[in-house]
């Protein structure tokens, strides 16, 4: 019986990729990112969950078919949100501790992924890995002028995978409706949850820009000796 899960929505068409397939089944080092991502996953909880563009779900459950019995596909929908919300109705009642990861995040660690799950386990309700910002963050209006900048010692580049008592997770999700946040905590914290921030990893970057796809392409060459 699974206690541990990851659902990974893979749904969405990434469009800031360019033309082409949808995102998490674009090829890096000749496999497509969700594979790398439900790869690292397997080896961290006991059941994956994937939400795949609807109208790859079956060419999607072929492809991760050589991952065995405890990946399971289903169909996304139309936002992030939905994705994730249709891979959390999947889950068995066995499951305790749920972490939801980008599948356009090949390269996470698996330390990272471990981390999650352990800060979790340590009695954790809500856990997300968090970079501190390099770059100013300043506000602005519709005119682009600048309305204030921002303290940059107390922000925090999130990223995932996001961990999750199962319960708080099926509340948050419960309560979310249609209103959309931009990552899970985000709803967690609507309900009250209090969100707990460990420290990310460059690694776990999300390929978003053809840039992005360019530089983890280069880290796998230079992991695999191709390039010094
Ligand atoms: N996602 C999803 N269902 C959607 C939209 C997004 O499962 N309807 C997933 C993506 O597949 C991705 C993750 O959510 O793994 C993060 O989203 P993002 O990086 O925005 O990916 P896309 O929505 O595919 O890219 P874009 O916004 O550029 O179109
Ligand atoms: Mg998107």
């Amino acid at each position: 019986m699974p206690t541990t899960a990851a659902l990974v929505p893979a749904a969405g068409r990434g469009e800031r990729l360019g033309p082409g397939e949808p995102k998490a089944l674009r090829l890096l080092a000749g496999e497509p990112l969700l594979f790398h991502a439900v790869r690292s996953l397997l080896a961290a909880v006991d059941l994956v969950v994937v939400a795949a563009p609807a109208a790859e779900v079956a060419a999607v459950a072929d492809g991760l078919a050589q991952y065995g019995p405890r990946v399971a596909v289903v169909a996304g929908g139309a936002s992030r949100q939905e994705s994730v919300a249709l891979a959390l109705r999947a889950l068995p009642p066995s499951v305790e501790i749920v972490l939801v990861h980008d599948a356009a995040r090949p390269l996470t660690p698996l330390a990272l992924i471990d981390a999650v799950v352990a800060a979790v386990r340590a009695g954790s309700p809500a856990v997300v890995p968090g970079l501190p910002v390099a770059d100013t963050i300043k506000a602005v209006d519709a005119g682009e002028q600048v309305v204030r900048t921002l303290d940059r010692s107390e922000l925090r580049a999130i990223q995932t995978p996001q961990g999750f008592e199962r319960s708080l997770l099926d509340r948050a999700y419960a309560a979310a409706g249609d209103e959309q946040a931009t990552d899970d905590a985000g709803l967690v914290e609507r309900v009250g949850g209090v969100v707990l921030v460990i420290p990310g990893a460059e690694e776990a970057f999300k390929v978003t820009r053809p840039f992005d796809l360019t530089v983890a392409e280069s880290l796998v060459a230079a992991r695999t000796g191709r390039l010094a």
